[in-house]
């Protein structure tokens, strides 16, 4: 099967943050950092890993940080240089994108993520595209959508990252309504954004890596309202499931849910134990707290 190549990604970061108040009144979340690298960062770094050469992000008012990350910063690089940091010019150079690689088009109203993808479509055009949600950080040894894009070889059509939760976590994601189950990857017949644990198809939800073919941006044309009033990806995915192929993959590795508190600060203490330069001393702190919390109780 001859599968056209996958080189571009849309990054729908429009969303206003509100869980992350009062920081995100004046900070993208994007930018909020685990360890010392924004969310942002492990997004990119995972998609250029995967072969991504066009990054499209879908922004919205007060997301102007972002695009700075992104740019050459002249004063600070030449301090640096002067200085003789070189350690920390190569780290900046992580952050710098060609230009005309990178394209930022606004989302003007919250309408939901299948609409902040359509918003991408005319930079699309008539491609298979991936789509990746910041918040969802994922550390694997080999990076998520990377297995995806192998898997992907062999069986073209739509594809989603799938993982397993319990019934009652069900409705925080969208649902995959299983086919045929053949180990890492599944085929869908459906999909259901936020179910109630008793409407959920499976147990296998769906997390922010897509693989998608460009017919789901023209189902996106004429999706309704669905799941929170939103226009919903996963609507325009699972119309696929009639006439194409869908499938889920489950991939190896640890998924950090970065848009929850309780997520963010399980991947800063994942991240920073698994940094060699802080794995020593932070993991001695942890210990500490760990016996001051026990000899508390
Ligand atoms: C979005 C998608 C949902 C998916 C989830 C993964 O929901 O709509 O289908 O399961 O991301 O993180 P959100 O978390 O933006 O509400």
């Amino acid at each position: 099967m001859k599968i056209k190549k996958v080189t571009k990604a849309v990054f729908p970061v429009a969303g206003m943050g509100t869980r992350f108040l009062p920081a995100t009144k004046s900070i993208p979340k994007e930018i909020m950092t685990l360890v010392d690298r924004p969310l942002i960062q492990y997004a990119i770094d995972e998609a250029r890993a995967a072969g991504i050469k066009e990054f499209i992000f879908v922004t919205s008012r007060g997301k102007s940080a972002l695009e700075d990350y992104f740019d050459h910063s002249p004063e600070l690089e030449n301090t640096l240089r002067k200085a003789g940091k070189d350690d920390l010019l190569e780290i900046l150079k992580e952050t710098n994108m060609d230009s005309g690689a990178i394209a930022y088009l606004r989302q003007t109203r919250p309408l939901g993520l299948g609409h902040a993808v359509w918003c991408a479509r005319r930079l699309i055009g008539d491609e298979p595209f991936a789509v990746l949600l910041p918040d969802d950080v994922i550390a694997a040894e080999k990076p998520c959508l990377q297995q995806m894009m192998e898997a992907y070889e062999q069986t073209g059509g739509n594809m989603v990252a799938a993982m397993e939760v319990p019934p009652h976590k069900a409705s925080s994601y969208g649902v995959l309504d299983i086919a045929e189950d053949m180990g890492a990857i599944v085929l869908a017949k459906g999909m259901v954004e936020k179910p109630k644990a008793e409407d959920a198809p499976s147990n296998l939800a769906v997390i922010g890596r897509y693989i998608l073919t460009p017919k789901v941006l023209s189902n996106l044309n004429k999706m309704k309202q669905g799941a929170g009033g939103e226009i919903q990806l996963t609507d325009a995915i699972a119309e696929e499931t009639k006439t194409g192929k869908v499938y889920g993959y489950r991939f190896r590795g640890q998924r950090y849910d970065c848009g929850s508190k309780a997520g963010f600060l399980q991947a800063t203490v994942a991240f920073g134990l698994a940094r060699p330069d802080l794995r020593e001393e932070f993991g001695a702190y942890l210990n500490d707290m760990i016996a001051l919390q026990k000899a508390a109780q």
